[in-house]
């Protein structure tokens, strides 16, 4: 007989004869109630055990975190806030859990506690309802683009090139380092590594993204993407998940369109498929918001903050604009910020970002055209020769979730650019060629994937919503 997900049974429209369910214990009751989870739903199904007709030994091995398999009738349930119930006529442990011994106790854990337990907190319902709304999250992203009609480009994880340019980058060598291989000049010899030159994990798929897009039009890729910078901040992961459309004949408007368009769907396609899970979760914060003082409290409850998203498009304010705001800013004025905005051409911090989204605007916001120093070497210049087409979406209580801009197209600027910043053409000679033959406008952004699922789950440290995160000092699991 084949088990039936949890899930289904809360789901059915009738009572059964008989059922089998497989899952793991949650809590056991009065030696009677098994609240019985198995991961398809954040809902448990109780499992009514016939106590005087189960031997007591196994009654003893009922424990939290034990996989049980089981079967009975699909009852209508007499008990609060739940449907249906099993009666159970037969239970056989599958693997017993020391409830001496088992981390996951049924009571609070703080979230500091569950990291180190990363294996084991996915049995917990936060963490649970957070990777099943991270998986149907990712899936979105491909439904949206792929009903685009936009190819899925598989980037390499391998590279010699820093698309970057920040140089924040893990080497990927098998050279031994006790012994590494000199040239003549006393450097270490990178034609004797594994590829013959010197190696990375990739920081961004883009440039081969472009390259790709120069040929199929839109293109999109998402996958994992590395940064070596030592920045122990709640917002940044050593290893995480990137999504970068690129679209040939895009400029910096099409681009924003397109940024908005994509987010706007793919929370409203969270929203609709993961109800159970975001009310859980809009619990859980309201809970974890009540020790705070009221000033810091969240204006809006998770599903308003989202469906906000949704009704309401994202202001779109130049970085000129945007700087102008800030150093009329009372934080400004009144020295509270750490960096103060003294003039145009300021890098913007999170603080500042943060101000702009959730103190003046209240809302998303875009912010477009920044000074061409402050950006990378891939941006279009400019007709004022200042400032580049850059584009970055800024999310409240995020930040930064989206960096893009429309591309330098035109090969003599590029070149030009490359050559001021000190980037050598020859590493880059494949992505010159773009500009080459048939170069023309394009555009592309990077969607940071976890940031997408803090604002989504209403969590606020990046390490909390991917499975087994990567950060300085730690790599366990
Ligand atoms: O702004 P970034 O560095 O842009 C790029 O990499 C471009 N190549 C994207 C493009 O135009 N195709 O990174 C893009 C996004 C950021 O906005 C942020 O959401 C996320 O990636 N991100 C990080 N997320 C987690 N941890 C980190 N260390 C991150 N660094 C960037
Ligand atoms: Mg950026």
């Amino acid at each position: 007989m084949k088990h039936t997900k949890v899930k289904e049974l809360l789901n059915s429209a009738q009572t059964m004869q008989e059922v089998y369910v497989k899952g793991w214990v949650r809590t056991f009751r009065n030696n009677q109630f098994i609240a019985l989870n198995d991961g398809s739903t954040i809902n448990n199904i109780q499992c009514v055990v016939d106590f005087e007709n189960t031997p007591a030994d196994t009654l003893k091995r009922i424990t939290t975190g034990a996989a049980v398999a089981l079967k009975g009738a699909l009852t209508e349930s007499k008990g609060a806030g739940q449907k249906y119930e099993i009666q159970v006529t037969s239970l056989e442990i599958l693997g017993d859990s020391d409830p001496e011994k088992f981390p996951m106790q049924p009571k609070k854990h703080s979230l500091e506690f569950l990291r180190e337990n990363a294996h084991l907190r996915v049995r917990t319902n936060a963490f649970g309802a957070i990777m099943r709304v991270r998986s149907v999250l990712s899936f979105a992203v491909h439904q949206y683009f792929q009903e685009k009609g936009f190819v899925y480009v598989n980037t390499p994880v391998i590279t010699g090139a820093d698309a970057e340019g920040a140089g924040e980058m893990f080497q990927v060598t098998s050279l031994p380092l006790d012994n590494l291989p000199k040239n003549e000049e006393g450097n270490i010899d990178y034609k004797k590594d594994f590829f013959g030159k010197h190696t990375n994990l990739t920081v961004s798929g883009q440039l081969e993204g472009e390259a790709f897009a120069m040929a199929l039009g839109q293109i999109y890729t998402f996958g994992p993407t590395f940064r070596a910078e030592n920045s122990n901040t709640s917002r940044h992961l050593a290893e995480f998940w990137m999504i970068e459309p690129e679209v040939a004949f895009n400029d910096l408007h099409d681009n924003m369109d397109l940024a908005e368009d994509f987010i706007q769907y793919v929370i409203k396609y969270t929203v609709e498929k993961c109800g159970d899970d975001l009310k859980f979760l809009e619990q859980r914060l309201l809970e974890e918001e009540k020790s705070k003082p009221q000033a810091e409290r969240s204006e809006l409850a998770l599903l308003e903050k989202l469906n906000f998203v949704l009704e309401n498009n994202f202001k779109r304010v130049s970085y000129t604009e945007a700087i102008d705001i800030l150093k009329n800013s009372t934080p400004n004025k009144k020295k509270k910020f750490n960096y103060i905005i003294e003039e145009w051409g300021a890098d913007l911090q999170s603080e500042h970002e943060r101000y702009l989204v959730e103190k003046h605007f209240k809302s998303p916001v875009i912010v477009y055209d920044y000074p061409a120093n402050i950006k990378s070497f891939y941006m279009r210049m400019n007709e004022d020769g200042k400032t580049v087409g850059a584009m970055d979406i800024l999310f409240p209580g995020i930040g930064e979730i989206v960096g893009g801009s429309q591309r330098e197209e035109r090969l003599d600027v590029l070149l030009e650019k490359m050559k001021v910043i000190g980037i050598d053409e020859e590493e880059l000679w494949w992505y010159l060629d773009t500009r080459r033959f048939g170069s023309a406008v394009h555009s592309g952004f990077g969607l940071g994937f976890e940031r997408l699922v803090l604002f989504v789950t209403g969590m606020t440290n990046i390490r909390d919503v991917i499975p087994f995160p990567r950060t300085p000092g730690n790599a366990e699991f």
